[in-house]
């Protein structure tokens, strides 16, 4: 079946099975166009808690499909390729962040979404990119805090909240790969562009940033500015939706040494069109989970959702 084709069928069985597509940001552009709801990791867990649909089919990672598992354990979760994992989620193994945790006892933990269902159960409030810096100022100050396992997003929330949390040594293989130094280059090709970039990047390059957020947050301060071009220091399918909305602005990405010369994540690219209609014809792989397990993690993602609620960060 060629592109089309498969687009047709994909919309004739998502109708007919009454399913939703649920699509991260980061996906490629063709998943984006097809997903009833596109968002990042926060609005998607919340589109999820409120999903009234038999099949939930999740664009995205395994920890974000688990996420909506969790939240809605009596309905089918898909995810296009179960493989589709997080460097973040990887870097984090439950047995040893148990005994991290142990050697901690005083200590509450806030992991970010990006970890397993484990490290969930493991956690006391569950944050994204764009609620945790209001998580953490909404604790008391002198609250002991373990941060897991975002080491980029845990150092720039104790640089501009002035705490001092534990952090845990994992990283996004993405955003940490992004080196000022690219940024800097292109600032002297393209001096009046603002620089956006995620929190997940390394603190080096946070600092020559012009702006700092989620993936949303970035969308809205584009949004807001009254500025043409911008350098996008995240990942590179959110220019789907930023080319989308903004047409008539200019957005450069970056390119790293290191790594591969581009900004894709290649767990999120693992979704694929002709994934996405077997996925929805034979209703697999399906997100299976242990009961108990996802009883644990659901506290603490609902504990998120609240205080976002309380905070006014999401309604
Ligand atoms: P947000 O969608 O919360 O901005 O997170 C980015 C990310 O890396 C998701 O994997
Ligand atoms: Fe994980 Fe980074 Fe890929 Fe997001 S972009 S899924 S944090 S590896």
């Amino acid at each position: 079946m060629n592109a089309e084709d498969l687009k047709r069928e994909i919309v004739k069985l998502k109708e007919e099975k009454n399913a939703v597509i649920l699509g991260h940001y980061y996906q490629r552009d063709e998943i984006q166009e097809l997903s009833d709801y596109i968002g990042d990791s926060l609005a998607l867990a919340q589109e999820a808690q409120k999903c009234d649909k038999d099949i939930i089919v999740f664009c995205g990672v395994h920890f974000m499909a688990e996420t909506a598992k969790i939240l809605n354990p009596d309905r089918k979760v898909l995810l296009p390729d179960i493989s589709a994992s997080c460097s973040l989620a990887e870097s984090c193994p439950a047995t040893d962040f148990r005994k991290f945790k142990e050697e901690h006892p005083d200590h509450l933990v806030i992991s970010y979404i990006n970890c397993t269902a484990e490290i969930k159960a493991l956690s006391d409030i569950i944050c994204t990119s764009g609620n945790a810096e209001k998580i953490v100022r909404s604790l008391p100050e002198n609250q002991k805090i373990i941060f897991a396992p975002d080491k980029n997003l845990g150092g720039y929330i104790n640089s501009v909240t002035g705490r001092n949390m534990l952090l845990w040594n994992g990283v996004c293989m993405v955003h940490d790969a992004m080196e000022a130094e690219s940024v800097l280059q292109l600032k002297i090709q393209y001096p009046d562009a603002k620089v956006i970039a995620h929190p997940e990047c390394n603190a080096a390059l946070l600092q020559v940033a012009d702006f700092i957020g989620s993936t949303k947050a970035m969308l809205n301060y584009i949004e807001r500015s009254g500025e043409h071009r911008f350098i996008v220091a995240t990942e590179g399918g959110i220019l789907y939706e930023m080319r989308k909305s903004f047409p008539d602005k200019e957005f450069i990405t970056i390119t790293s040494e290191q790594s591969c010369s581009c900004s894709d994540c290649s767990f999120m690219k693992m979704n694929t069109l002709e994934k996405l209609y077997l996925c929805l014809r034979d209703e697999r792989p399906e997100i299976v989970m242990d009961a108990a397990l996802m009883d644990a993690a659901r506290k603490p993602i609902v504990r998120m959702l609240d205080i976002s609620k309380q905070l006014g960060i999401i309604k």
